[in-house]
């Protein structure tokens, strides 16, 4: 799966052709205005290329969850604006999904145009991966491309269903997505390190298993090290500790052993009296009670840096700490820094890890940021991704 053995976009006769293309354009809004276009951004190589070969460009994309329903709040009017601009031609919208306006709309586009459908997830039946649906879509064209590499882990209609009915192959995101990660997984410049954070171990249990095949060292920050502290035996005070899982945290800690990975877990923490912003930051080796771990201490910064700085590969998922709020940052800012010095193959999982990198302007820095968060966790777990799967081999 990780060599990607998929017809590709360029495989496809294209000229003169009605080509479906599922994206992810599920970006951050706020107000109605479109906050991060990355998503955006990054389908324009298929999109260019579909245009450049006189292609009909028919796009397609989920916006948010919104239950089935029409919904102008999960319009994806904003997308089609970005993308008129970022194109520089028109991008015809459609007021429905597989209604009238959409038919008529894409019977009547010309080679060189590009429409973009409403919201697929504005039918029940998208997520549901109903057969009726992802037919109608397909009518709509002659070929599929999925490029939506954010949303292949989700076996729906538009992402999966549609291949069943027409000839499918991969665009160039999902392409770059699976070349970088693949390669990293499978065929890593070592030392390999990879760099585990975020809320939860329950999350990361498949992730951590499947690395600890792949990776010479494994540094578990964010809050999900608390349970991993705990299950050491060391205090974690009022800290976020999923008790139901403190069995498996040892289990992957001996298995780490028994593999030769180092895994590095935290020696200190940025400490809160209550989970909020306006906190009081205290660094403690051990948590005492009363206080709760939101950060990785200047120690453990140290000891996590001296990984990083030696490494050929780096993979990170999850921040270090609750990196939205200035006290609880330097971690997440530090490993980022770490990471855009060492001068490693860098691969920033999507969702959290990806915003703090931005945030942090270490981006340009980065080899390859993810554009799923969902999606590259599954990839990295090695669970074969639906939207991937469906697609024609070669
Ligand atoms: C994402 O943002 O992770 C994808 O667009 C998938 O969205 P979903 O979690 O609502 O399916």
């Amino acid at each position: 799966m990780n060599k990607l053995n998929k017809m590709t976009v360029e495989d496809l006769e294209v000229s003169g052709k009605k080509v479906l293309v599922r994206c992810d354009f599920n970006v951050p809004m706020s107000n109605g205005e479109i906050t991060d276009d990355k998503r955006i951004v990054e389908s324009l190589k298929t999109v260019k290329y579909l245009i450049d070969k006189d292609a009909k460009v028919i796009l397609c994309s989920h916006l948010g969850r919104p239950k089935g329903e029409f919904n102008n709040e999960f319009s994806l009017k904003a997308v089609a604006e970005r993308l008129s601009e970022l194109l520089e031609i028109k991008v015809i919208m459609t007021e429905d999904v597989v209604g009238d306006d959409a038919v008529e709309k894409a019977s009547n586009l010309k080679n060189g145009e590009v429409l973009l459908l409403e919201n697929v997830r504005f039918h029940a039946e998208e997520e549901k991966n109903d057969a009726d649906f992802a037919k109608k879509l397909a009518s709509l064209a002659e070929l599929y491309v999925n490029d939506a590499f954010g949303t292949s882990h989700r076996a729906h209609a538009s992402t999966a269903g549609v291949a069943d009915y027409l000839p499918s192959a991969v665009g160039y995101l999902i392409q770059k997505e699976i070349n970088f990660m693949g390669k990293a997984l499978e065929d890593p410049k070592r030392p390999f390190v990879a760099i585990l954070g975020g809320a939860k171990v329950s999350d990361k249990i498949g992730v951590i298993n499947n690395l600890l095949t792949k990776v010479d060292k494994l540094l578990i920050g964010g809050a999900m090290g608390y349970t991993f502290l705990k299950a050491e035996g060391v205090p974690v005070g009022n800290s976020r500790v999923e008790e139901d899982r403190l069995e498996e945290a040892k289990k992957m800690l001996s298995d780490a052993k028994a593999a030769g990975v180092e895994m590095l877990i935290p020696v200190d923490s940025v400490c809160g009296n209550k989970f909020s912003e306006d906190s009081e930051a205290v660094v403690y080796d051990e948590v005492p009670d009363g206080w709760m771990g939101l950060d990785i201490g200047p120690k453990t910064v140290e000891l996590f840096s001296e990984a990083i700085k030696n490494a050929g590969t780096v993979v990170w998922n999850g921040p270090m700490g609750v990196f939205e709020w200035a006290n609880f940052a330097n971690g997440t800012k530090e490993v980022a820094k770490a990471i855009a010095e060492s001068g490693a193959i860098s691969i920033i999982g999507g969702g959290d890890s990806a915003a703090a990198v931005e945030q942090l302007g270490f981006a340009e820095k980065m080899s390859h940021i993810s554009t799923g968060g969902g999606a590259s966790l599954e990839f990295l777990e090695g669970i074969e991704l639906p939207g991937i799967a469906a697609i024609n081999d070669k």
